[in-house]
């Protein structure tokens, strides 16, 4: 059918976003993951996710348009551009100064699958101490990272995103098994159950799921760069 999970074909442009990309593998974005629009990406986030367009989807569309010299579109690849949506200690890639800043990555994605050891879901306590577990690796190993308000506030918003699109907006539980095929096969997992949100994900709830996460959090700036800045183009 026509949201049935087909993998990507090599020519299929593909980025560091998961959930945009398992939209394009379940055709909900075109497959070939280009000429993607504000209107598109909004649609395709409703339609797959049950998540209204917000303002904050909104500013991310629009950031994405600055990751590529087009007027009104962009390729999933294209967001891959370092410093303006793209950043480092995510959860499932590398960071940029060490290679693959696009490509799912086990080694990187080790620290949240394994995280809230001994129950089958992931939620807002232990998605902060993934955050902050993988900032802690990557001083270690990133002498360029990155770290200001501007990228904890992108981390948080996507620690929101798994939580909510793969389980459950108000709780913010989400089943691990959700959460994991999702990243490693960017790919919704139907057959094992899931079920997009039957509460649309919007302003309100969305916002406090972001507090809880953020209330828990133990953030603080680091690195050479000490103020927010977004990179305005390729
Ligand atoms: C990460 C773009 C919407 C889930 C990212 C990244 C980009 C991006 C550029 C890479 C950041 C990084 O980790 O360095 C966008 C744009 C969106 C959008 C332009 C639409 C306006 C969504 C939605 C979801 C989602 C609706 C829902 C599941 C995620 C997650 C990450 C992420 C979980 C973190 C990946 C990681 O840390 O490894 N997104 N995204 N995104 N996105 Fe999206
Ligand atoms: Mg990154």
């Amino acid at each position: 059918s026509a949201h049935q999970w087909q993998a990507p074909s090599p020519t299929d442009s593909r980025g560091p976003c998961p959930g945009l990309n398992t939209l394009a593998n379940h055709g909900f974005l075109p497959r070939n993951g280009s000429n993607i629009t504000i209107p598109v990406v909004l649609k395709a986030i409703n339609d797959g996710f049950n998540f209204q367009p917000i303002n904050l989807l909104r500013i991310g569309a629009k950031l994405g348009l600055l990751t590529t010299d087009a007027e009104d579109s962009f390729t999933l690849n294209n967001l891959a551009l370092h410093g303006t949506l793209e950043h480092d200690a995510s959860l499932s890639r590398n960071d940029y100064a060490l290679g693959d800043n696009v490509h799912f990555n086990e080694t990187v994605f080790t620290t949240l699958a394994n995280s809230n050891p001994g129950v089958d879901y992931y939620n807002i306590t232990s998605a902060a101490q993934v955050m902050e577990q993988r900032l802690a690796e990557d001083k270690i190993v990133n002498p360029t990272l990155i770290n200001t308000a501007k990228e904890f506030a992108v981390r948080i918003v996507e620690s929101g995103f798994y939580l909510s699109v793969m389980g459950n907006v108000t709780t913010g539980v989400a089943p691990k098994n959700f959460v994991q095929i999702f990243f490693r096969e960017e790919r919704l997992p139907l057959a094992e159950g899931w079920e997009r949100s039957e509460v649309p994900i919007g302003e309100d709830n969305f916002d406090t799921l972001l507090s809880g996460i953020t209330n828990v959090s133990t953030w603080a700036p680091s690195g050479e760069v000490v103020c927010p800045w977004i990179r305005l183009q390729p």
